[in-house]
């Protein structure tokens, strides 16, 4: 069921759902979550199940702001702090040494855990009705709302297809940002970007005040991250990433070969093909307009029953990151 994110009445109806202990998808300027107490090891559960996840998969946990995440964190290192500063509330997700007692099954049970603060205003609401709600509920703990290895969904649309009307969801509109928060582990003696966004690594680099490194650089081997997963976001439909000449290449290697099935193409190279039997959405020139529009293209697509998903490659430069990341993995599904 769809609930407008508009109506205070609708936000109070969805706190106290998640004070009782169930499950309500809401939407943040990334993705729409799927969220729960994040205090209550049963109602995390059900996060699990619904979604088909394992349950050592660490979620994230939101809340209102700064003071509510220092209840979920045993320590604050100023690398975090400085993070937490320039970029909530927004797409940024900081992994801190988890307070003992404190979101053990949201954690997966590891000693830290993976706090954000949304942007996205009816997130906000949630997330301060939630708060205000006697018993209080101080963070949600909340994965993208689709199936595990899916495509994140991007609307209510998208989670309402994913999950049908038993869920309660909260609708916000087509998020802003499109892909999921940037992740920095804070954990480790220096920081560690665990998952790309829309945010760049020189912007993250500059909020840090010290250099930000990437997990390949750091030996130990880092905690389980389905976000780190090689094949995720994947589409029903195979996904090829090209460069536009050999997107080309294909295209033309395909009409002779006249398969059976509709091909898909998202590009921004003008490409040729035929009229019929294909499929064609111009790819943003802008990184930015790209990742609002990725997941939904992919889901349009799939939607459409094609057969195979070609993608010109994104430019190798570092707004495109988050993007490129997303391709990767959709491509390895
Ligand atoms: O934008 C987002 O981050 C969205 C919206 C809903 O906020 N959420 C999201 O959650 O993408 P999810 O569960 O699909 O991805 C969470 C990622 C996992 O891949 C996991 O790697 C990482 O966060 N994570 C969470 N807690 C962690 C922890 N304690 N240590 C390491 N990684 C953690
Ligand atoms: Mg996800």
């Amino acid at each position: 069921m769809i609930l407008d994110g508009q109506d205070p009445a609708a936000i109070a109806r969805a706190a106290a759902h998640l004070a009782a202990g169930e499950l309500v998808a809401f939407p943040t300027e990334t993705v729409y979550g799927l969220g729960a107490d994040a205090a209550s090891d049963r109602a995390v559960a059900g996060i699990f199940t619904a979604k088909g996840r394992p349950s050592d998969h660490p979620l994230i946990v939101h809340v209102a702001g700064v003071p509510d995440a220092e209840r979920f964190a045993r320590e604050v290192p100023p690398v975090a702090r400085r993070l937490m500063q320039a970029f909530w509330p927004g797409p940024l997700t900081v992994i801190l040494p988890r307070r003992e007692g404190m979101a053990a099954a949201a954690a997966g049970g590891q000693d830290s855990v993976g706090l954000r603060c949304p942007s996205h205003p009816v997130a906000q609401a949630l997330l301060r009705a939630c708060a205000a709600h006697v018993p209080p509920v101080w963070g949600l703990a909340g994965p993208s709302a689709n199936r595990f290895g899916r495509v994140s969904p991007t609307t209510s649309g998208h989670v309402h297809a994913e999950f049908g009307d038993s869920l309660l969801v909260v609708d916000g509109g087509a998020c802003e940002v499109g892909i999921e928060s940037s992740i920095v582990d804070c954990t480790r003696g220096r920081p560690v970007l665990l998952r790309p966004g829309v945010l760049t690594h020189a912007q993250i680099e500059a909020a840090c005040g010290e250099r930000l490194w990437l997990p390949h650089e750091i030996d130990q081997a880092g905690p389980r991250a389905s976000g780190t997963l090689e094949s995720h976001y994947a589409p029903q439909a195979r996904v090829r990433v090209m460069p536009a000449q050999a997107l080309q290449a294909a295209i033309d290697a395909a009409m002779a070969a006249e398969g059976d099935g509709v091909i898909a193409v998202w590009s921004r190279a003008a490409l040729e093909f035929p009229a019929k039997g294909w499929l064609h959405r111009p790819m943003p020139h802008e990184a930015r307009d790209a990742a609002r529009e990725l997941f939904a293209v992919l889901r349009d697509f799939d939607a459409q029953g094609v057969r195979q998903i070609w993608i010109e490659q994104a430019p190798d430069t570092p707004e495109w990151a988050g993007v490129r990341d997303r391709l990767q993995r959709a491509a390895a599904g």
